[in-house]
């Protein structure tokens, strides 16, 4: 099937930083010689010591380990803030605004944020904290989460974000793991108008939690919360008591530089480690080039500080790159569906990086909103965090976009540090919903199920041949763990746990996850989360959750629930459930829909068949597969006669 081409615009031939012939030339050699290549790249990194060793890298089992740099020391924050101070220091490094707009916006310089950052750090040391230590941030958008990072970065503690929507309870689990000490907080959220109540969450979390000795408050909404002597700190008035020098501490590339909890298909979230070194090229090197970014330029990354694309493309890439970086603490249809495009009128953003979703739901509400918007400014837009449906595209380019600006569609993982695959915009034709070609040292490769490499055009699963520098560490506290997940199934190879189709260009179009991660709204759910939360309600026996099509979310949650014999499942019990959830792991991970089924379909082992569960939610129940292995086929009957439909 003939796809539309979209070429690069000739505008965009010429001046860009990367033509298509320098992609090509400089992808080549960057596989057949990464130490060269990354000696180079690595030189845009400010380093305290030199490195002499470019990498001792390898995926195979006797002598397993990833490392960068790893003789060279550095500070991410110095090369955040400091190294811009002379050149830069009075140009506005985070503009920020608010969920409401009626108030007013924030603009920090580079030399406002390093004073601030200065001082936090202070702040940080003096409550103990130091190298090596753990910093838990459950904050909302607001610039003093970007503070809080780079403090961390700056005295060399590692930091922890916990997702502003995450319920108590997955905070305190978090908090747990990485054993921190300390947690930073606001009074409340606020997002569409809507007030989080997060002190309440922390205060909720660390009755689990009696290690934490320190919860700094940033009086953000001006809510009177409930302060406890000698633990909990207002920020602003400690803050103020700190000097604004702060000597940023000389880091090793591979010290850790923070955690990041993403889920897998098994067992509780796991604590994806990122280093100093490596990261800080890659984060730079993958902004630079996919945004084709040049100093100065106003760029907004959409996403939340609590995934792993606030941390590479709201904070570190950009303002590594001197960039002036919008950070929003909103919502796309709040308090209308105009308001992402009145953002980029009102800060004339020249490059905007969004989700599919928000695409998705925008698109639903029509092209009015958008169009009584100039959105003249715009140049370049990016698509990251799921597959971007051809509709959904079409849409961004033709109406978003008026046809003028290039999509960089960015497949990557919080795993992966920054971009793996995408196009440039200088450099690559576009086609819809394909991420088309791997960044620089990247080596994607298609395996069949047996592990056969797949030549050519053809469709398996994604890997990656051989280490990046933005690649993750370790598992914290399991290095046992990151290799059983990430090396096992195909043996020499980091397994993405994406499916992938290459056509005939060479082009890859991620076909979505084919283990049991699912996708919501651009965020990754573990089924296996969901289902322990579901069965620690005391009515339920058993739940198995599989992902589902969702015209906005790309994926739903489709939850099968098996009760306890004495109860008879109602309407009142399906919203008790979905509560339930919420408040056990947070309002992403709402079920979508809930199935009560007197039994799930299971082998004579007793192993739920998930196959069949999987495409009863696809509603794909044509060709179910064999199911002769199964201990009572009348179970699938049951469930395929009662299957309930979105409302
Ligand atoms: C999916 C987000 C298709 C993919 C940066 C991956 C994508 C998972 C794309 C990682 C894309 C991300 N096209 N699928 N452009 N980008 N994904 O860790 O399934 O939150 O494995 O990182 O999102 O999600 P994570």
């Amino acid at each position: 099937m003939a796809q539309p081409l979209y070429p690069v615009p000739e505008a965009w031939a010429e001046g860009a930083l990367i033509d298509a012939e320098g992609y090509a030339r400089r992808h080549a050699a960057s596989l057949a010689d990464p130490d060269g290549f990354w000696r180079e790249e690595a030189g845009r990194i400010d380093w305290i010591k030199p490195f002499t060793q470019v990498r001792t890298t390898s995926f195979h089992e006797a002598d397993f380990g990833i490392r960068w740099f790893e003789d060279g020391t550095l500070n991410l924050s110095a090369n955040a803030l400091d190294r811009h101070l002379a050149t830069r220091g009075d140009q506005v490094a985070i503009l920020w605004e608010p969920d409401d707009p009626a108030n007013p916006e924030r603009r920090i310089t580079y030399r406002e944020l390093h004073e601030q950052v200065c001082r936090f750090a202070n702040l940080l040391k003096q409550r103990g904290v130091g190298r090596g230590d753990r910093v838990t941030i459950y904050l909302p958008m607001v610039p003093e989460a970007a503070v809080a990072m780079l403090a961390c970065a700056r005295i060399g503690a590692v930091h922890s974000i916990v997702f502003a929507g995450f319920s108590p309870d997955a905070l305190a689990g978090r908090i747990e793991d990485c054993e921190s000490r300390i947690v930073l907080t606001t009074d409340e959220g606020l997002r569409g108008g809507k007030k989080v109540p997060l002190k309440a969450n922390v205060d909720e979390a660390l009755t689990r939690c009696p290690a934490v000795d320190t919860v700094i408050v940033l009086a953000h909404t001006g809510a009177g919360v409930p302060m406890v002597e000698g633990r909990d700190i207002d920020w602003a008035a400690a803050v103020a008591r700190q000097s604004a020098e702060c000597a940023p501490e000389e880091m090793g590339a591979e010290d850790p530089l923070f955690i990041l909890y993403t889920s897998g298909s098994t067992g509780k979230p796991k604590g994806v480690l990122h280093t100093t070194g490596g990261y800080s090229v890659w984060a730079s090197m993958t902004h630079q080039y996919v945004f084709d970014y040049r100093p100065g330029q106003i760029y907004w990354c959409a996403a939340d500080i609590g995934w792993v694309t606030g941390h590479s493309y709201v904070v570190y890439g950009p303002l590594m790159n001197g960039a002036t970086t919008v950070m929003f603490e909103g919502v796309p249809n709040f308090p209308d569906p105009s308001r992402f495009w009145q953002v980029v009128d009102k800060f004339g953003v020249e490059i905007f990086y969004g989700a599919p979703t928000a695409l998705r739901a925008l698109m639903r509400e029509g092209d009015e909103w958008v169009k009584k918007t100039s959105r003249k400014s715009l140049r370049l837009l990016g698509s990251v965090g799921e597959p971007i449906n051809p509709e959904a595209w079409a849409w961004y380019y033709d109406v978003v976009g008026e046809g003028r600006c290039p999509i960089v569609d960015t497949w990557w993982q919080t795993e992966t540090g920054g971009v793996m695959i995408s196009p440039l915009p200088g450099a690559t034709d576009l086609k819809p919903g394909s991420a088309t070609l791997p960044m620089f040292g990247v080596k994607p490769m298609l395996l069949d199920n047996d592990g056969t490499v797949i030549e050519g055009p053809g469709e398996g699963c994604l890997v990656i041949a051989d280490s990046w520098p933005g690649q993750m560490r370790t598992v914290w506290g399991d290095h046992e763990r990151f290799f059983q997940t990430y090396f096992t199934t195909f043996k020499g190879y980091y397994f993405t746990g994406d499916g992938c189709r290459r056509d005939a260009d060479g082009y890859h179009w991620i076909t979505g996850r084919i283990d049991d991660v699912i996708n919501v709204s651009g965020h990754r759910m573990g089924t296996a989360e969901i289902e322990s939360a579901l069965v620690a309600h005391p009515k339920v026996a058993e739940a198995a959750v599989v992902g589902m099509p969702h015209e906005i979310k790309g994926q739903g949650i489709y939850a099968f629930v098996t009760c306890n014999a004495e109860v008879e499942p109602d309407d009142a019990l399906r919203k008790e459930l979905i509560q339930w959830v919420r408040h056990e792991i947070g309002p992403i991970a709402t079920p979508d829909l809930i199935q009560f089924a007197p039994g799930l379909p299971k082998t004579r082992s007793g192993k739920i068949m998930r196959r069949i569960l999987r495409k009863i939610g696809e509603n794909d129940t044509s060709n179910l597969g064999d199911t002769s292995t199964l201990a009572d086929p009348s179970v699938v009957d049951h469930l395929l006669a009662n299957r309930p439909q979105l409302a």
